[in-house]
């Protein structure tokens, strides 16, 4: 451990930087929840602290632990009196990461209590897979991964009554590609679990959460994050990320063709005024118009470089007056059993 560098956190001479600010940009960086991390295990990969010098406002990233160093409980304990929650480790180390949590996931009791802990770890696995696979010349093994951590997330709420009550707790409260595929993921899971649909129903909705966005990989950094608004051109580039995200995932036998069908759906209003297809909610899949909410959901419950997050009820409000050129965006009956589920988690 960096023990200077502790003592420089402890003194004030350094300020943490709690949360990963907006989106990662170019930062060779990722970052990983300190629950993720196991005492007395021997880490394969450095550890960095995110940091602010308190005279200026260079970021900088810090090595707090060293690749080989087996991590001690009370060091572990310490990092919460420091306000440290999240650690970064460099991407060029993403394997040894996730083979790290992949094994202390496979230490894990699976028959056990789902604990914010338990699930805290799952995310942070499929928040870092998230990355690997879509920067994946072929998405195939990723897809059957992401499907394991998501049967085993699901494993944890079926088992207990109201687990998915767990799941509020856990979700990322910053807005990037990765943060949000994974929000929408476990949040769909959770509802599908509370509406007592079919663990593969849950599943089909939990994959199509996680790689609904896929397509927006093609589009430039700078449109997917930008803070003014766009141009007409611009949101002709934008619209074609789900048709995007289809073309990617169609081609994989891993990928229920279910889920497809809500990935390429996933920005259709009940109106017909969504796209791609400007389909009516008579013609949409079930499960879209919850996908649909849901997505919606979480980006207005996130905080944006050019807003405050909305409260849960302030979001769901929003949605319920929400217009298009014929009607309502959101499936009314659905908002209605979101709002159930949301009153009660
Ligand atoms: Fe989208």
């Amino acid at each position: 451990m960096n023990f200077t560098l502790r003592q420089q956190i402890s003194d004030k001479k350094l300020k943490v930087l709690r949360c990963p600010a907006g989106h990662l940009k170019d930062s060779p960086f990722l970052p990983l929840h300190v629950d993720g991390l196991m005492p007395n295990e021997r880490i394969t990969f450095d550890l960095f602290v995110k940091v602010r010098q308190k005279e200026g406002n260079s970021i900088t990233f810090l090595p707090y632990w060293k690749k080989g160093e087996t991590l001690q409980a009370d060091g572990l304990e310490a990092l919460e009196g420091l306000g440290i929650e999240r650690l970064y480790v460099d991407i060029q180390s993403l394997d040894h990461v996730l083979a790290y949590l992949n094994n202390i996931l496979c230490l894990q009791d699976n028959e056990g209590e789902p604990t914010p802990e338990k699930l805290t770890l799952l995310r942070e696995h499929l928040h870092l897979s998230l990355y690997r696979a879509f920067s994946a010349p072929s998405l195939g093994r990723h897809i059957h991964l992401a499907e394991k951590t998501l049967n085993r997330f699901l494993g944890y709420l079926q088992r207990k009554p109201n687990a998915w009550q767990l799941v509020g707790q856990i979700l990322y409260h910053d807005y990037t590609l990765y943060s949000h595929s994974v929000n929408v993921s476990l949040l769909g899971l959770a509802v599908m679990v509370f509406l007592r649909k079919t663990g593969r129903e849950s599943l089909i909705m939990g994959l199509a959460g996680l790689f609904h966005d896929l397509g927006m990989t093609r589009i430039k950094v700078e449109l997917m994050y930008k803070t003014d608004s766009l141009t007409e051109a611009e949101k002709e580039v934008f619209r074609k990320h789900p048709c995007y995200s289809y073309q990617m995932l169609k081609s994989n036998a891993a990928f229920p063709v279910e889920a497809l069908r809500l990935v390429l759906e996933h920005h259709e209003n009940a109106d017909g005024s969504g796209y791609p297809q400007g389909l009516l909610l008579s013609q949409q899949h079930p499960f879209t118009r919850v996908l649909r909410a849901l997505d919606s959901y979480d980006a207005l419950t996130c905080p944006r470089p050019y807003r405050s997050a909305f409260k849960p009820f302030a979001a769901l409000k929003i949605m319920q007056e929400e217009r298009g050129a014929a009607g309502l965006v959101f499936d009314p009956a659905v908002l209605k059993k979101l709002i159930h589920f949301l009153a009660i988690t």
